[in-house]
């Protein structure tokens, strides 16, 4: 019989769940699996190295009896129904003080839903959003945790053993109330779904416009990656561009199709961004450019008869500068991203009672996460030196950068739209900056349409009060 009593156990032995129960086993914890399937929880004992504490299990029953109290068990399995169902299948087993963690990419009022049934029965439960893919899972996340702050330190030693380190500082914090831990890492894939179209269109521009081959292309991407725009996204952009088609020698990118999916997170991170009424254009225009991406049999008709403007792939006179300002358009754009994000979690954490400090949230997004950019460290620093900062636009560093790189910003749309060539996130990242450096917006006119044909009423600059006006 097996006594040992284990520190931590996880439900769902897939890529993440096998991956962060190994990276908890190498940082010194005694772990275990639970899955039905007896080939995963098998395999997960044969992984491990010696001097590890790893045990896998088909047995509900086992797992739980065999986890140090108050439990610590976290679910690995796909968001919606099964989480429900693993939650109806161990609640039985566990006892008061016990907790629950969500690490799917569950949508928020399900957590909430959530949170709420299970204190009823004295287990605490949380949501929490895991970033970083498999590598990350094995060596070191962004993990973003919400739920009860008190039992959160029950959980503490291990996130932070196992979360990645950015200047020695774990990449996870206790971030709020509820489902704010699902909430922050929704936000953090609409940051991923706009950061991923901006670097499509550049990508687009570069090609099409300027001309650049795909060695080109590739070198461009990696030096990037050595400036200010140092990120996880342009770095992988830059190795997915090196990759050859072992059949055919060309580059594998070229042969992708381009019917983009996605698993829902962007949409729903722009619909409550609505609901909030949040303006996040940048990231809008992400999901519509994906699901654009699929009427392809129309854009290939189109293509045939809607001809006008066609990109021909020049370079330009200067190319070398030309590059250049597309890097500092980009950065522009990215900057103006983040900075929808941001603001959607202000609001939320008002709204929802969250209680979100946007430095922590930048900090534990500088390491292991899909979005980590030099320029979080930025951020990080915009928000400790004002925590309660409405936009980071209004920074005075990142204004300044904003500010130096408009010119280019509007120089690369002129020529997108001379080319023809569609660059909606990167026009809506610069109509945000616009509109929001804007005193005064036309909607006063539309005040006055509603007005017109509504009776809806309207304010005035000039006067307190309500008004109406027989207009004609
Ligand atoms: C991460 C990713 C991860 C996943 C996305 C992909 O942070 O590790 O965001 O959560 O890759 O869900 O989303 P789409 O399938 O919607 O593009």
């Amino acid at each position: 019989m097996n006594e040992t009593q284990y520190d931590f156990g996880i439900v769902g032995l897939g890529v993440m769940g096998r991956n962060l129960l190994l990276n908890m086993a190498d940082n010194g914890f005694s772990v275990i699996g639970l899955d039905l399937d007896p080939l995963k929880a098998a395999a997960l004992e044969a992984e491990t190295g010696q001097g590890k504490t790893v045990r896998g299990t088909t047995s509900a029953e086992e797992f739980v009896s065999a986890l140090r109290r108050p439990r610590a068990l976290m679910l690995l399995v796909p968001a919606g129904k099964p989480v429900d169902a693993a939650i109806a299948n161990l609640l039985p087993l566990l006892e008061e003080g016990d907790i629950v963690i969500d690490g799917g990419n569950s949508y928020f009022p399900d957590t909430d839903r959530r949170v709420e049934a299970l204190a009823a029965e004295g287990i605490h439960f949380f949501g929490m959003g895991i970033s970083g893919g498999e590598k990350g899972a094995r060596f070191g996340p962004s993990m973003m945790p919400g739920g009860n702050r008190q039992a959160y330190e029950r959980l503490r030693p291990v996130f932070e053993a196992v979360a990645a380190k950015v200047n020695g500082e774990p990449c996870v914090a206790y971030l709020g109330n509820g489902s704010a831990g699902n909430y922050v890492k929704m936000v953090h894939n609409g940051i991923e779904y706009g950061v991923m179209q901006l670097i499509a269109e550049v990508y687009d521009l570069l090609k099409r416009c300027l001309g650049l081959d795909d060695k080109a292309l590739q070198q461009t991407f990696e030096e990037w990656n050595q400036t200010e725009l140092q990120s996880y996204l342009v770095e992988i952009t830059g190795e997915i561009l090196k990759k050859q088609d072992e059949e055919t020698g060309t580059a594998l990118v070229n042969l992708i199709s381009d019917r983009a999916r996605s698993k829902g997170t962007g949409k729903w991170t722009s619909q409550n961004a609505m609901d909030l009424q949040v303006p996040v254009p940048t990231i809008d225009m992400a999901v519509l450019m994906r699901d654009m991406s699929k009427y392809k049999e129309e854009r290939v008709s189109a293509a045939a008869l809607l001809k006008g403007v066609s990109a021909v792939a020049e370079p330009q006179d200067n190319q070398k500068q030309a590059v250049d300002q597309v890097r500092n358009a980009f950065f522009f754009a990215m900057l103006v991203t983040y900075a929808q994000g941001l603001v959607q979690l202000r609001v939320a954490s008002a709204e929802y009672n969250y209680e979100l400090e946007l430095q922590d949230v930048a900090r534990i997004w500088r390491g292991g996460c899909i979005i980590r950019a030099a320029c979080l460290e930025d951020f990080r620093k915009a928000f400790e030196n004002a925590p309660e900062l409405p936009n980071i636009l209004l920074d005075p560093q990142i204004g300044q950068k904003l500010l130096q790189r408009q010119n280019d910003m509007r120089d690369i749309l002129k020529l997108a739209i001379d080319k023809g060539i569609p660059m909606p996130a990167m026009m809506s990242s610069l109509s945000y900056f616009d509109a929001y450096r804007s005193e005064t917006l036309p909607t006063n006119l539309i005040q006055a349409q509603r007005d017109f044909f509504g009776a809806h009423t309207y304010e005035r600059i000039d006067r307190e009060g309500i008004f109406h006006t027989k207009w004609n």
